[in-house]
């Protein structure tokens, strides 16, 4: 194995243990003897030249920090042959021949198109809150960003039952109903809307009435901001005449981003970073590193956004029984 020059950057939205990923990346990196380069602002920075070599120290007491002390961004121009080009230009000038990019399916299509083109190798890291991503269990911040969630929505069932209010809490996850799932199931949520299964609207009022009029003191109805049925608001509109509940709705938006990550997310960045550098230097190339069933797994990184994820059916089933 030969020592190489590897370039790091985080791209797409920000999730939390971005940083730890990016600790495990250098201090790995560095222990083998390989030189590492911090890229800022993902591929804006790298377009740019904004680009610097880390040491050990770079990387201290960022553990425990959300968000990305690389800086993160959503790049139009890097969509672009000539933004790709100005890129490759970059990496030349450091001498950079492997790229490790944390982020989520945006950044991995980015990295795909990369290597098609250039001589580079690319190996990806998932880092989104959305866990949307094929060939990994888990990815980079999704568990603290159902925790966040949590937190929230036992907030808002405290105000809920003192109000007897029915209430509609709008998840992150773009397309993806991991979030909805999880944080529903675990707030005891009386309904779940995820863009993964049907919204029968009518049905759903019927439940929520019979538990009112069975006493219940509170409801919580949790939606994916994906689902089909459309968001918070639109969900109200469309139950506000089938159900006779006082409704509010709150949108949790980004901090579901943000904040300290997870015992879990620190230790699957920690994991996933330094996999993915013994990844490159055994000469791994457009794949995106994974754990599936906790064991380190390979997958194209094509396959990251072609192939769909999908959602356990038997967790629907217990999240419906659950909240009857
Ligand atoms: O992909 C992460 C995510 O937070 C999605 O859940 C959400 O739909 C989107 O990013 C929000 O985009 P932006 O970062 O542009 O606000």
């Amino acid at each position: 194995m030969s020592n190489k020059t590897i370039g790091v950057l985080t791209s797409g939205g920000d999730s939390s243990g971005m940083n730890a990923a990016v600790r495990a990346v250098v201090r790995t990196g560095i222990y083998h003897g390989n030189t590492i380069f911090g890229i800022k602002r993902g591929y804006e920075g790298l377009i740019d030249g904004d680009i610097e070599e880390l040491s050990l120290s770079s990387v201290s007491n960022i553990i425990k920090y959300g968000g990305t002390v690389l800086l993160t961004a959503r790049c139009k121009e890097f969509f672009t042959k000539e933004g790709r080009s100005k890129a490759y230009d970059n990496l030349k000038k450091f001498g950079i021949e492997n790229l490790i990019v944390i982020g989520g399916d945006g950044s991995f299509r980015g990295l795909h198109e990369l290597i098609n083109e250039f001589p580079i190798q690319g190996i990806g890291v998932p880092g989104t809150i959305d866990n949307d991503l094929y060939g990994t269990d888990y990815t980079i911040g999704f568990d603290t960003a159902v925790n966040t969630a949590l937190e929230a929505i036992d907030k808002i069932r405290d105000t809920a039952t003192s109000h007897s209010w029915l209430f509609i809490v709008e998840v992150m996850g773009r397309n993806s109903g991991y979030i909805g799932l999880y944080t529903g199931i675990g707030g005891g949520a009386e309904e779940i809307l995820i863009p993964e299964t049907d919204s029968d609207i009518e049905e759903l009022c019927k439940k929520l009435e019979a538990g009112h009029r069975r006493g219940k003191k509170s409801s919580i109805i949790v939606v994916a901001e994906g689902d089909e049925a459309g968001n918070a608001f639109d969900i109200k509109k469309k139950i506000e005449t089938l159900v006779d509940w006082d409704i509010r709705v709150s949108v949790l938006g980004h901090q579901q981003r943000g904040g300290s990550p997870t015992a879990f997310d620190r230790l699957l960045a920690s994991r996933l970073g330094y996999e993915a550098v013994l990844a490159v230097m055994n000469g791994e190339n457009d794949k995106m590193i994974g754990l599936l069933h906790n064991t380190v797994t390979l997958t194209p990184l094509e396959e990251t956004w072609t192939r769909k994820k999908g959602i356990d059916e038997s967790y629907i089933k217990m999240a419906e029984i659950l909240a009857t």
